[in-house]
């Protein structure tokens, strides 16, 4: 079959989808039989849209690749000088529809693409997102009824990138749930930022230094209080809670906020030069973790009813989440079936390459369901 995908936001996460389609395209055409075209791809000031079936040119994508990562080339100036004109994203999907099935991959930052994501879901496509906050919006909210209406098996929409990025978190949940398991809670250190900083600090560092270490390192959002202030962990929590069928809201998270009252609203070099002011009362919780044999972790808790929470635990560090070690991702999921002894599921929850192979293998499973209308 031939599948269109439309790539909605084309950075870190989004260069590697197309990337990733270029590079193995062949590959699945040959042992899969679905042969995967580009047929738009989508930045905030518009999207680029094919006006052949057979996608656009794979040089146009590498180039508009490029331009983003270094930051240069606006697209407006991209698409002048391939004499294209820049559509919104939304017509893109009725151009490519014509074409055949389409998938709408939302790599995009922020909850603006739930309204083209609903009108994808709409117009019959599939979608794909890396993407957290269309997911996470409050229950009342349209665009949040459709996306989920449509999250379930069977449905037309996956999410598996949102939690854990490559990591298969959703897909054992699902194949956990489609079989009759019984989900009694599900444990996860599901940051990789926190859990850089939480190793520096069970290893002697003092907080405020184990920030600055892991901003400089890459880990953390260029505003690391985008990750402290735990919000991030909180729409995985309650992404991971609606997959176990709760009707809840990210305001039904009980979220601790590492980010100092007095240091949320100043700026990041203030942030950065101040953050050291909670050392005293994380060290004193980090040794006294230590003392009985933990580590603090930055931890979520799921269960199918319940308080639903993220925040710092301090775990026994003779257990596979205490154990953690740097950037890491685990989640633990305890069920009727595997009580005594969880399924655990652990490795890199971050980076563009598994993030997008994750993006990917929800794409190829689409493609393979028969959910997709054949072109
Ligand atoms: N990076 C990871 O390891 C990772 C792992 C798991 C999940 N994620 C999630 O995946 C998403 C992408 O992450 P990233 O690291 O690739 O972010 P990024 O490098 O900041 O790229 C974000 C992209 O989204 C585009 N965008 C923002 N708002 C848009 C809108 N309304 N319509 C169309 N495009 C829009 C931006 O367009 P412009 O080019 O026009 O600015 C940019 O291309 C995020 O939601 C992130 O939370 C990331």
């Amino acid at each position: 079959m031939r599948l269109t995908l439309i790539q909605v936001g084309l950075g870190t996460v989004g260069g590697a989808v197309v990337e990733q389609v270029i590079a193995h395209r062949e590959q699945w055409r040959h042992s899969l039989g679905i042969d995967l075209v580009i047929g738009a791809i989508a930045g905030q000031a518009g999207a680029l849209v094919s006006e052949s079936e057979a996608g656009l040119d794979d040089e146009l994508v590498r180039v508009a690749v490029s331009a983003r990562r270094d930051g240069g080339q606006a697209w407006s100036e991209l698409a002048r000088r391939q004499g294209m004109a820049l559509r919104p994203p939304l017509e893109a999907i009725a151009r490519c529809a014509m074409a055949g099935p389409v998938v709408v991959s939302d790599a995009a930052s922020g909850e603006h693409t739930a309204l083209l994501d609903a009108a994808a879901l709409a117009h019959g496509a599939a979608v794909v997102l890396s993407n957290k906050a269309p997911l996470a919006l409050p229950l009342a909210d349209p665009n949040s009824a459709a996306l989920w209406a449509e999250a379930r098996s069977g449905g037309r929409l996956r999410y598996e990138a949102t939690c854990g990025a490559g990591l298969p978190v959703i897909s054992t949940l699902r194949s956990l749930l489609d079989t009759g398991d019984r989900p009694i809670q599900i444990q996860g250190a599901l940051s990789g930022t926190f859990g850089a900083i939480f190793s520096s600090v069970a290893a002697g560092s003092h907080f405020g230094d184990a920030v600055r270490a892991a901003k400089e390192r890459g880990y953390t959002e260029p505003d690391p209080r985008d990750d402290l202030s735990g919000l991030d962990v909180a729409r995985k929590a309650l992404i991971l809670a609606r997959t176990l069928g709760r009707g809840a809201d990210l305001s039904d998270i009980g979220v601790e906020s590492l980010v100092p009252e007095h240091l949320v609203n100043v700026s990041v070099e203030e942030f950065l030069a101040r953050v050291g002011d909670a050392d005293a009362a994380i060290g004193e919780r980090a040794d006294v973790a230590k003392r009985a044999g933990q580590a603090l972790k930055y931890v979520a808790t799921i269960a199918p009813e319940g308080t639903l929470e993220v925040g710092m635990r301090a775990i026994g560090t003779d257990t596979v989440l205490g154990a953690l070690q740097g950037p890491e991702n685990i989640v633990s999921i305890r069920t009727e079936r595997y009580d005594t002894y969880p399924c655990v599921i652990s490795g890199p929850g971050a980076g563009a390459a598994v993030t997008a192979a994750g993006i990917l293998a929800d794409v190829l499973a689409l493609a393979r369901s028969g959910l997709l209308a054949h072109g």
